[in-house]
């Protein structure tokens, strides 16, 4: 073998090893903590109206609005519930029904149960993974 041809091997061995800790490793938040049908309504309205263009969760999304990972435990349901189902000046009123409201929010509380942004204290792995720590 040329010294190219071990560089290469060793490259996509290094690759298949990583990539399969990596998505290995990590508890499927979701089978743990199943979506109620309403709140999976409401990540279907997260998605149709597109959200995630002004708002992030744990960080990712656009820029234009707040980050939504713990609106519900930081500022309450009925302060979630006025801006979705109102908007404001810089935010968009989408016209959404109460159901629809009720949706979303049941969705932005799954959301905020699954952990917290910024984190207070975290690890963060040889891997990369950032994992909360009781602590
Ligand atoms: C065009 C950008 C845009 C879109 C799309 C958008 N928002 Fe917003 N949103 C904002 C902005 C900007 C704010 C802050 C508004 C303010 O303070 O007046 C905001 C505020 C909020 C708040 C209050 C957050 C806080 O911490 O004060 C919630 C909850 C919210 N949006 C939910 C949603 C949901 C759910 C959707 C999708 C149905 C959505 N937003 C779509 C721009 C947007």
């Amino acid at each position: 073998m040329t010294s190219k041809q071990i560089i290469l091997v060793t490259l996509v061995v290094a690759f298949a090893v990583y990539s399969a800790l990596v998505y290995t490793a990590q508890p499927n938040l979701t089978q743990e903590r199943p979506l109620s049908v309403s709140a999976a309504h409401g990540q279907r309205l997260y998605q149709e109206y597109n959200c995630v263009a002004c708002h992030q969760f744990y960080g990712l999304g656009g820029y234009m609005g707040p980050d939504l990972t713990n609106v519900i435990s930081r500022k309450g349901d009925a302060y979630a519930r006025a801006f979705i189902s109102s908007g404001s000046l810089r935010m968009p009123n989408f016209d959404l029904n109460e159901a629809e409201v009720g949706s979303l929010v049941d969705f932005l509380e799954f959301v905020d149960g699954s952990g917290q942004y910024p984190a207070e204290s975290h690890e963060i792995y040889w891997s990369g993974a950032y994992v909360e720590s009781d602590s």
